[in-house]
């Protein structure tokens, strides 16, 4: 160990961490002492005060408004012309590969229990294809309806870089060009215990976690993917998550309207179902575009209403936003990016002071994250465009029940239906409504109403209410 860190830690009384290092192999000790190099000392005591022997200070600012927004349908003639425009400059946008995705998936799946990355996970109603297939399809799909080959930018986060990787060159990249897809991986934070003590996992390493989807930007700068982009002139970024099947990672309309509001940062929103809905609220403080969290918002302000009884903090965040490139570059120009750190009581298996391995059953720890969403309030200009829940937003984060597995694949089958149904096709529903057999329809040749109509027509096909089994059309 170098005297530096033997000397950091004794100041910053977190020498502990070091109680096992003389059983450790040489392997072992350069392991431990790579992790922590990496540690934030500059700020190391005062992130312990402020995030994890403290809880966090929420302070709502007294002039919180709810955010102004774009709707689905354009409410004026003025905003129908601009949607038009806007569509044509989306479009343009593409066309020229002006824009790459950029697929947050680094994060644990801790609700979702699932053993392997979240990506793995056989979503699909009908042919239970992974999270990660169903988005390779799209961007294949896309790719030939724009005549670009574009780049899709993947973060892992150490704890599955290697099994994200494998996945996809397992099965061979889902017919994409390997060099269209970039691997880069996140940063870690480590966990605490509530004394502000650094956790061990193990006698050669700290107990670390990713540092949350905010650790985006700065991994974006420090994998050289910036660089990537810029020389193959990509001014924008299509940011979304991989537990969200349904997302609309390439709409002309919204990529045309962040364009030509010269934002450098949008977001989608959707109108939340009701006063507490878990997903963070739209506001403005400052002039500033700012999410604030349902946990965060006071019933007050949560339950207030306009005088048509419509919710005035009505839009919500389902994480999906366009950043310019150049924005990213100014964020992280310094390699420093400070973003506010969330606090999540979790439970961490630890080393515990005689070298045993502790499972707790109750949360024991402290881990921080960054979001992505407080780099909102830094932009020079933002937009927000509403959008269609049922066309946009269905998160796998649970096994069953709200925002699970279940929830997203009945959503994915809704969709498809009414899809098919668009185009013409008769489908059978059930009493109460909802199709009574599974239906997908593979993202590789339909990705739209209009794909909907001309894969039905080339086909011959107009009436499927009379199949008695799960609908696959691909
Ligand atoms: P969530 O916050 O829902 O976390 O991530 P999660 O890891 O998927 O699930 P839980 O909370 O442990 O159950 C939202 C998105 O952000 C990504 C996730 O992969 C997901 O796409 N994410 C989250 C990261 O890429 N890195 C992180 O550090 C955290």
């Amino acid at each position: 160990m170098t005297i530096q860190i033997s000397t950091l830690l004794k100041q910053h009384r977190q020498e502990h961490v070091l109680k096992f290092y003389n059983e450790l192999n040489e392997n072992s000790k350069a392991k431990l002492a790579e992790q922590l190099k990496a540690l934030p000392w500059n700020n190391l005591d005062e992130l312990i005060s402020q995030y994890v022997i403290n809880y966090p200070k929420i302070s709502i600012p007294e002039d919180l408004q709810p955010a102004p927004f774009f709707p689905t349908e354009p409410d004026s003639d003025a905003t129908a012309e601009l949607y038009q425009q806007a569509r044509a400059e989306g479009v343009r946008l593409l066309q020229n590969g002006r824009v790459s995705f950029l697929m947050v998936a680094g994060g644990q799946g801790t609700r979702l229990g699932f053993d392997g990355p979240k990506g793995t996970y056989p979503i699909t109603p009908v042919k239970g294809k992974s999270l990660f297939q169903y988005f390779s399809e799209k961007i294949r799909h896309f790719g030939e309806k724009y005549g670009v080959e574009f780049t899709w930018y993947i973060m892992t986060s150490e704890l599955n870089h290697e099994a994200t990787t494998q996945f996809f060159a397992d099965h061979e990249f889902f017919g994409l060009d390997q060099d269209q897809i970039v691997f880069f991986t996140q940063g870690t934070m480590p966990a605490f215990d509530n004394s502000g003590k650094l956790l061990l996992s193990a006698k050669d390493s700290l107990a670390l976690s990713p540092d949350g989807h905010g650790g985006t930007l700065l991994a974006l700068h420090r994998c050289g993917c910036l660089e990537r982009m810029r020389s193959e002139g990509v001014e924008y970024l299509s940011y979304f998550q991989v537990d969200n099947p349904l997302v609309s990672i390439a709409d002309p309309l919204f990529l045309g309207l962040h364009a030509l509001e010269q934002s450098e940062m949008s977001a989608i929103m959707l109108a939340k179902t009701g006063p507490f809905e878990k997903l963070g609220n739209f506001c403005i403080s400052g002039g500033r575009l700012q999410i604030i969290e349902y946990s965060d918002l006071p019933d007050a302000l949560a339950e207030s209403r306009n005088p048509d009884g419509s919710l005035r903090f009505i839009a919500g965040s389902p994480a999906i936003h366009i950043l310019n490139r150049s924005f990213v570059e100014k964020l992280t120009a310094s390699g420093q990016l400070n973003l506010p750190w969330h606090r999540a009581d979790k439970k961490v298996p630890f080393i515990n002071d005689c070298g045993e391995l502790v499972n707790p059953e109750t949360p024991n720890a402290v881990k921080l994250e960054s979001f992505i969403f407080d780099a909102l309030p830094l932009a020079s200009k933002t937009m927000i465009l509403e959008a269609v829940r049922e066309e946009e937003f269905a998160p796998t984060k649970n096994k069953t029940g709200v925002d699970s597995v279940e929830s997203c694949r009945m959503m994915l089958i809704e969709r498809d239906a009414l899809r098919l149904e668009r185009a013409g096709v008769k489908i059978a529903r059930d009493t109460d409504g909802k199709a009574k057999y599974p239906i997908e329809l593979s993202p590789a040749v339909i990705i739209d109403d209009n794909d909907a109509i001309e894969y039905c027509k080339e086909k011959q096909i107009s009436d499927l209410s009379k199949t008695e089994t799960a609908i696959y059309l691909g």
